[in-house]
């Protein structure tokens, strides 16, 4: 079965996500009427290795002709350096403003390829085509694209939404288990800031799509993009409820920064896992959610293969991630702004955390 979901905003052209299985076939179809020049499919090595020619067929059956610009794969291709090298190679291909990008990858991809597509002439159509869970359920929807500076992650970047994602789920059959799990990471989080009843269905009966089950994960895809669909719908650029989709990251960059963002080490996935279990726990010591569920959250995170306990990542300074956490670029004015919770599927803003609290909360959780 295949989902069209809209995405709509008072500030961008409405765009539709398509998930199902088996849309590689019918992409070229789909990508046409976005493809009135030339195109230019940017990919990774491993990706394009896996699925550049099923997709290259798929678009000359519809009578787009593509080329390939391949990136390395991982974190260290969100630099200038690489934006560079991708921009180059898009005046070198003679692409102007009427031709097209596609993405076809993880989140390192998306990120790299969507801020080329918004600086490019000031601006050239997107379609996002992910093929990391992370990236199907997260950043290829919402418009964030950005690179990295060795200050910190994505504090380079711009708003530039896609025209068009196709989150095809046969394409989450090659993804290494630990990178499946790290979207679930995601998909959970989903569940945590607002539904309840998803969460519920992820504990449960759905939590085979961790293991790759396709319907579960179908399933899984769908309702996450439902729900981060509507709040960037309401707040593209974050101006306020969208910052509830960061639950989990203020805790888990930190966390992910000391280790200095060692990917063997610990996953962005794992991180928003391990940070959405240590903020469910600190709002519970704050008296402000049960610590009932607080329990539940690390029942349900743990069962899925991730971490929940900081010394599952390492061992920590609480000073250190404190500091951390206040240099975030979600952190206003020098105050701590954190994601808390009311109950499982109850999410708020805090943008006073109290510091003296969370650094104790740390210590408490292990941390020198
Ligand atoms: N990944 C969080 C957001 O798109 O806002």
């Amino acid at each position: 079965m295949t989902t069209t979901l809209p995405v709509s905003g008072a500030h961008f052209e409405p765009y539709e996500v398509v998930v199902g299985e088996g849309l590689t076939a019918g992409l070229g179809r789909r990508v046409a009427p976005f493809a009135r020049g030339r195109t230019v499919i940017i990919t990774d090595e491993t990706v394009a290795g896996l699925h550049a020619p099923a997709v290259l067929a798929s678009l000359q059956a519809a009578g787009v002709r593509a080329r390939l610009l391949t990136i390395p794969p991982g974190e260290n291709s969100k630099s200038f350096a690489e934006l560079e090298r991708v921009i180059d190679r898009l005046l070198a291909f003679g692409l102007d403003r009427r031709d097209l990008i596609i993405a076809l990858g993880g989140g390192v991809v998306g990120d790299l390829a969507g801020l080329a597509a918004a600086l490019y002439m000031r601006g050239i159509d997107l379609v996002q085509v992910p093929t990391t869970l992370l990236a199907q359920v997260d950043s290829s929807v919402g418009g964030k694209t950005a690179i990295d500076t060795p200050r910190g992650k994505n504090l380079v970047g711009a708003f530039h939404q896609p025209r068009l994602v196709v989150a095809d789920i046969d394409l989450l059959a090659t993804l290494p288990e630990r990178q499946l799990r790290s979207g679930w990471a995601e998909v959970l989080k989903h569940g945590l800031i607002c539904d309840a009843g998803f969460f519920d269905w992820l504990a449960g009966e759905g939590a085979v799509g961790a293991k790759g089950d396709p319907a579960a994960l179908t399933r899984a895809v769908v309702r996450s993009i439902e729900i981060k669909s509507a709040i960037v719908g309401e707040d593209e650029k974050e101006a306020g409820r969208r910052a509830l989709l960061n639950l989990g990251h203020t805790f888990g960059h930190a966390i992910e920064a000391e280790l200095g963002f060692d990917e063997d080490a610990l996953t962005h996935g794992e991180a928003v896992a391990l940070g959405c279990a240590l903020a469910f726990r600190f709002s519970a010591a704050r008296g402000l959610c049960p610590l009932a569920d607080a329990d539940r959250v690390e029942t349900v995170i743990a069962a899925a293969g991730l971490p929940t306990r900081l010394e599952h990542a390492g061992a920590f300074s609480a000073d250190r991630l404190l500091a951390r956490m206040a240099g975030d670029k979600k952190a206003e004015g020098g105050g701590l702004t954190l994601i808390l919770a009311r109950a499982i599927g109850d999410a708020f803003v805090d943008k006073a955390a109290d510091r003296a609290a969370v650094a104790a909360f740390l210590r408490a959780e292990g941390a020198a």
